[in-house]
């Protein structure tokens, strides 16, 4: 389905497209089927990005089953927000990109609770997902994109199991995306490369850290119609309503007929994966996609015999 965004983009001229930004979407990241298993009772975690879209879900999903959640994100007034909002959370300021602030997030979480638990590495950031000519990639702009969605998480797993190895037990949870599975989801190389180094992060140190009890997994959402996603569909839809921009998202990016792919979706995955319901899973990459990623018909030339199975 990114592929019809790519062409619509080149009929439209990318450049034209970028100049009306709008962040204005409000996502209701409390709404819907909440779970109260208490499945992550007496746990203590911390959420980087928690101050919005997924991390904020899934701030609201480990309260909601009893865990004590530390949100760390750049976004002071909104961070302070959702954890007013929900009881057993404070919020810390952390630029992932600071291992010094990663660090002091893991002792601050540890001075206020005596231990740490979970680690969500789940901050990221896009910049211009437009389909970009390899030609025309802007260095900067990549070493940005990796500073925050790849850096930033070797920093998280870093300190996380600074203090979970010696206690022998632990989950981190590090947000990929479905574009580090499939090349063609976004065509320029900065975000998919550095969701592709999550997963290979997850893989690469999963056995290291096995051996001290302490498991990793990632988690890859598709399209989730958080502000990062909406920014991103303003971008390439300047004029276009928020409703019909959340239409896209929900039923043309995303293929699964009769459910929408919504933030919660994937903080229901992160609490699987923080729960002792996943005590022996480790270095895998949990996909929310409804099948998009492997969903590839191959492209067979017409035929009388073949019409039941190409769509
Ligand atoms: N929304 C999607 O369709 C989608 C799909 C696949 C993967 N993801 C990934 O999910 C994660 C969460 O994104 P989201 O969709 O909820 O977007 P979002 O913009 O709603 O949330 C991202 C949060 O990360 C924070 N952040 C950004 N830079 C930071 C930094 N340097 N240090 C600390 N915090 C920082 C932001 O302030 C924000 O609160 C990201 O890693 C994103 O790449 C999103």
């Amino acid at each position: 389905m990114f592929r019809a965004l790519q062409l619509f983009l080149k009929e439209k001229g990318a450049g034209a497209l970028r100049r009306q930004a709008s962040s204005a979407f409000a996502v209701n990241g409390f709404s819907s089927a909440p779970t109260s298993s208490q499945r992550l009772s007496g746990k203590v975690a911390v959420i980087t990005g928690g101050a919005s879209g997924i991390g904020k879900a899934t701030a609201a999903e480990f309260v909601r089953n009893g865990a004590r959640v530390i949100i760390a994100d750049v976004q002071d007034d909104l961070g302070r927000a959702v954890a007013a909002e929900l009881s057993a959370a404070t919020y810390t300021r952390c630029d992932v990109t600071d291992e010094a602030q990663v660090a002091a997030a893991v002792d601050l979480t540890v001075e206020l609770h005596g231990r740490l638990d979970v680690m969500f590495n789940n901050a990221g950031i896009p910049r211009d997902l437009s389909p970009t000519p390899l030609g025309s990639v802007d260095l900067r702009d990549f070493d940005r994109v990796m500073a925050v969605n790849a850096r930033g998480v070797v920093a998280g797993v870093k300190h996380a199991a600074r203090v979970m190895v010696p206690r022998r037990r632990g989950s981190i949870i590090c947000t990929a995306s479905t574009a580090a599975v499939l090349g063609g989801v976004v065509a320029a190389p900065a975000y998919p490369v550095s969701k592709a180094a999550v997963a290979g992060l997850v893989r690469a140190t999963a056995g290291e850290l096995a051996r001290s009890g302490v498991r990793i997994n990632a988690v890859s959402p598709h399209a989730v119609p958080t502000p990062l996603m909406m920014d991103t569909m303003a971008l390439w839809y300047p004029g276009m309503g928020g409703e019909e921009l959340r239409r896209i998202v929900e039923k043309e990016l995303n293929e699964m007929v009769g459910h929408v792919l919504e933030a919660e979706d994937i903080a229901r995955a992160a609490l699987y994966l923080a729960s002792d319901d996943a005590k022996y899973v480790s270095g895998q990459n949990l996909v929310v996609d409804g099948g998009f990623t492997v969903n590839k018909a191959p492209n067979m030339p017409a035929a009388p015999g073949l019409h039941h199975c190409i769509h």
